[in-house]
């Protein structure tokens, strides 16, 4: 088709996209100014589209080409202001560029999106075979820990653990202890008082003796009595006015020294080690005659005397001895047919020789620096 330069052959052409001009209203003109800008704007687009790479400036394209503002739809806004016979044409071309635009504005959203998908999914990538972190996990107390070795090196010859209250009377306490109120002996429990009269906080385990007695008499009893004793003390590395303790006791026919040694023997080298040695030394407790305490060999110098042992050697771990007759009777035994040891030991003084630990505050300091060794 040759150019159309101005022409009056009033011939009307449908087609819109002759390069060079085109009939238009019935006269040959060039392409009208509007619609060539429209189709500028339009290319222009496109070609910008394809840099568009993430939602936000997938937004302002909108906006600057298919906004209100933008020069579609001003175009359709200002139809009616346009010569009559422009309108129809012009509309259409509106109409197709505005539905360009959007076709390419959707394609482009969606490949906009797949391209952040891909990425999110790439960037997230779990990685399975990284080690996880465990989880700090808590432990046992030490002297939980010890306390569970000396109940099962206990159960292993046949004792059971037998429970009894930590608030107790002053008759369990002393008097059927055979310490009586005006005995010079009690000046060796210093005593915490608990309002009602002749209730105390048992200052040893003791006392569960009798209780473990009265159950069973008069069949034979071997059982081992654990748990706090309460001291009105001065708190000091050796003392605390709390702690455990772990009565041992067995009563029946025929029960010797003899046994008590060797029962406390096996005892002590199950929990330290087989060949620590150890000795009694005579001793006194108004509930035992013979009363001893038993020393172990000192871990720290082995008997060569330092400043643990105090230079003698040797390290005290339990008080023992024959159960007193009186205390026997107070128990439902006859003196006379039966006989019975005790012992009891502190489990603290215990985890300071196998833990070498100097200070026997340490225990119930809470401090997980210390509590986190063991
Ligand atoms: N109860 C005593 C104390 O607290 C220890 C002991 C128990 C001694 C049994 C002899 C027999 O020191």
């Amino acid at each position: 088709m040759p150019a159309n330069v101005g022409g009056t052959t009033g011939n009307k052409c449908p087609s819109l996209f002759v390069g060079t001009g085109l009939f238009f209203g019935g006269f040959m003109e060039e392409k009208p100014k509007i619609i060539s800008e429209l189709e500028e704007t339009r290319d222009k687009a496109l070609a910008s589209l394809s840099q568009v790479n993430d939602e936000e400036a997938l937004q302002n394209w909108r906006r600057d080409y298919l906004g209100k503002a933008s020069q579609v739809m001003l175009t359709f806004a200002s139809l009616g202001q346009q010569p009559k016979d422009m309108r129809a044409l012009l509309g259409q071309t509106a109409n197709q560029v505005k539905q360009a635009l959007e076709v390419a504005l959707e394609e482009h959203t969606q490949r906009v999106k797949q391209t952040a998908l891909l990425h999110k999914v790439q960037s997230e990538q779990v990685d399975v075979t990284l080690p996880g972190r465990a989880p700090v996990q808590g432990g046992l107390h030490p002297q939980t820990q010890v306390m569970r070795r000396i109940f099962a090196i206990f159960a292993e010859m046949g004792f059971q653990v037998y429970r009894t209250p930590d608030v107790e009377s002053d008759l369990y306490n002393f008097e059927l202890l055979n310490i009586p109120a005006y005995h010079p002996a009690r000046d060796m429990w210093d005593t915490f008082h608990v309002e009602g009269e002749g209730v105390v906080l048992r200052t040893h385990t003791s006392p569960g003796q009798i209780h473990a007695m009265r159950q069973n008499a008069p069949k034979p009893v071997r059982v081992i009595l654990p748990g706090m004793c309460y001291r009105y003390e001065q708190i000091s590395a050796r003392s605390e006015i709390q702690f455990n303790q772990v009565e041992v006791i067995a009563v029946g026919k025929n029960i010797t020294f003899g046994d008590m040694k060797g029962t406390l023997n096996g005892f002590v080298r199950r929990l330290f080690n087989a060949d620590v040695r150890t000795r009694l030394r005579p001793s006194y407790f108004p509930f035992t005659e013979p009363s001893a305490e038993m020393d172990v060999e000192c871990f720290v110098c082995a008997g060569k005397g330092c400043s643990v042992c105090k230079s003698s050697g040797w390290l005290e771990i339990l008080g023992c001895g024959m159960i007193h007759p009186a205390v026997l009777e107070n128990g439902g035994y006859d003196p006379r047919v039966f006989s019975g040891f005790a012992a009891g030991m502190g489990p603290e003084r215990i985890s300071m020789l196998l833990h070498k630990i100097e200070d026997i505050r340490y225990f119930w300091g809470n401090d997980v620096r210390f509590l986190g060794q063991f």
